[in-house]
């Protein structure tokens, strides 16, 4: 079977330099998730597909965006006449046996059962699918005889009064035998409001033909919305996060708020996880058992360990976190940040590319970098793990039950013997042994007698 997507178009009321289909939605663009629906009715159906995305403005920058997709062709519209004309372009690339099916970059919550029923429905002749909206201003409207069956497709600009008031629209999105499809496409005129060739205009001359043409009703409207604004934009991505926060109940975590929840992503869930509100969640993330996430945390490909706490405001991005953690308030992972079980990193620490052992503590104002941090070990408020010196980065270690007193500097690369003890306000540079008081800190002394400079006296 064929897959044809169109995305050629500017989408001029995005009023935007991104192409259209390359908007995201819940983190991903547009044409990614029609990309993603369209294989998986390939799969569903278990018939090879030739997929092929028609672009023009802004071509480049769309084939670049699905660099990461393979077995995709791209064909380029140019200039863009028409959603007829950009079928007409993908037409050499297509297979004869087989259907086509024709989907748009804009519309991306089409589901693939609906599209597996509606490639049935086409049989020997061609099935649109259509949609009942409240509001159908701005769509093709489905024009059906008074035995209901459909007779054309008519676009709001060339439509009359009694037309724009009927309610079931047009998705775009149609299938039928690809041969048949073919010599439709090529017989198309663009004689209307917009001197475009329109894909729309095939149901009637398939009707002229006398093929079958059949409509099927989208089961729920939402999958039939299109994107032309930025404001059809954000309620397409509350849709969509309704329906994540959803699935997340289902799974059982617990969210303070459904309505404010953001996955933009893929987010796995052991049992009584509780989400608090504002969590913006990127990429893969994994929550375990009773993981509590608390407000306005974001995490991004990160895997959080059974029984932990990430309390409010951290940022967590490219971790690992173990069981009966604690993390935050106001903590931030970076990218390679391991920390064992029951670690605490506290409000305004951050730590990146580094492995903090079990139980060990940097609960206060903290930099680890680069390091390899021990079990028990505590890092004092104010530690800072120096692992730039300009040019390059060093690393360091810290053994176990190692305790740095406050406001020390270590200055990687560096090693930290176990059980040693580094006296608050040090800068260190050499090893330090294990088991002993480490000191790298002027001596405190005091002048007795001194005198305060005063104010000179005016005469
Ligand atoms: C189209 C349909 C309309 C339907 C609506 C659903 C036609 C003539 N009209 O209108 O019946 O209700 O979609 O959303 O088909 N595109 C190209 N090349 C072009 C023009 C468009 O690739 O020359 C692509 C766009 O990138 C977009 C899709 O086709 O992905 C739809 O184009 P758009 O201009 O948004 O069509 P509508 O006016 O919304
Ligand atoms: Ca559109």
């Amino acid at each position: 079977m064929n897959l044809v997507i169109l995305a050629a178009g500017q989408g001029k009321r995005m009023r935007s330099d991104l192409p259209k289909v390359l908007h995201p939605l819940a983190g991903r663009p547009l044409l990614a998730h029609v990309l993603e629906t369209a294989r998986s009715v390939a799969g569903a159906l278990g018939l090879p597909a030739e997929v092929v995305v028609v672009v023009g403005h802004g071509g480049a920058r769309v084939e670049e965006a699905l660099a990461g997709y393979e077995g995709i062709r791209f064909v380029t519209q140019q200039p863009q006449l028409g959603t007829g004309h950009a079928v007409l372009q993908a037409v050499p690339m297509l297979h004869d046996a087989g259907p086509t099916l024709v989907l748009y970059g804009d519309v991306p919550l089409i589901r693939a059962t609906t599209l597996v029923g509606l490639l049935r429905a086409a049989g020997d002749g061609v099935a649109l699918l259509s949609a009942r909206v409240p509001d159908p201003t701005g769509y093709g409207r489905i024009v059906r005889d008074a035995a209901g069956r459909v007779t054309r497709i008519v676009e709001e600009r060339d439509a009359s009064d009694a037309e724009r008031s009927i309610d079931e629209i047009n998705t775009g999105i149609l299938a039928a035998p690809t041969l048949r499809l073919k010599s439709w496409v090529a017989q198309l005129r663009n004689v209307n409001a917009q001197r475009e060739y329109y894909l729309t205009d095939v149901i009637e001359l398939a009707v002229r033909e006398g093929a079958p043409v059949t409509a099927c009703v989208a089961p729920d409207a939402s999958q039939a919305l299109g994107v032309n604004s930025k404001s059809q934009l954000a309620q397409l991505e509350r849709i969509v996060q309704q329906n994540s926060a959803e699935r997340l109940m289902q799974l059982g975590a617990t969210l303070a708020d459904p309505g404010r929840v953001d996955v933009r992503g893929d987010v796995s869930v052991g049992v009584d996880v509780f989400i608090d509100i504002g969590c913006v969640f990127e990429g893969r993330v994994e929550l375990a058992d009773r993981v509590k996430v608390g407000p306005y945390c974001v995490l991004r490909d990160t895997t959080v360990g059974p029984g932990t706490e990430v309390a409010a405001f951290s940022h967590l991005d490219g971790c690992r976190i173990g069981a009966s953690a604690r993390v935050g308030p106001y903590a931030r992972l970076r990218p390679g940040a391991s920390l064992d079980d029951e670690v605490h990193i506290g409000n305004f620490v951050e730590v990146k590319a580094s492995r903090v052992g079990r139980g060990s503590k940097a609960n206060h104002l903290a930099y680890i970098g680069d390091a390899e941090v021990g079990s028990r070990t505590n890092i004092g408020a104010g530690t800072i793990v120096a692992n730039y010196d300009g040019a390059n980065k060093h690393s360091s270690r810290i053994g176990q039950d190692v305790q740095v007193g406050s406001n020390s500097v270590l200055v990687a690369p560096i090693e930290v013997g176990d059980g040693a003890t580094i006296g608050a306000g040090s800068t260190v540079c050499r090893e330090v042994p294990p088991g002993g008081l480490t000191l790298a800190r002027a001596r405190q002394v005091t002048i007795a007698g001194w005198k305060r400079p005063a104010k000179k006296v005016k005469a």
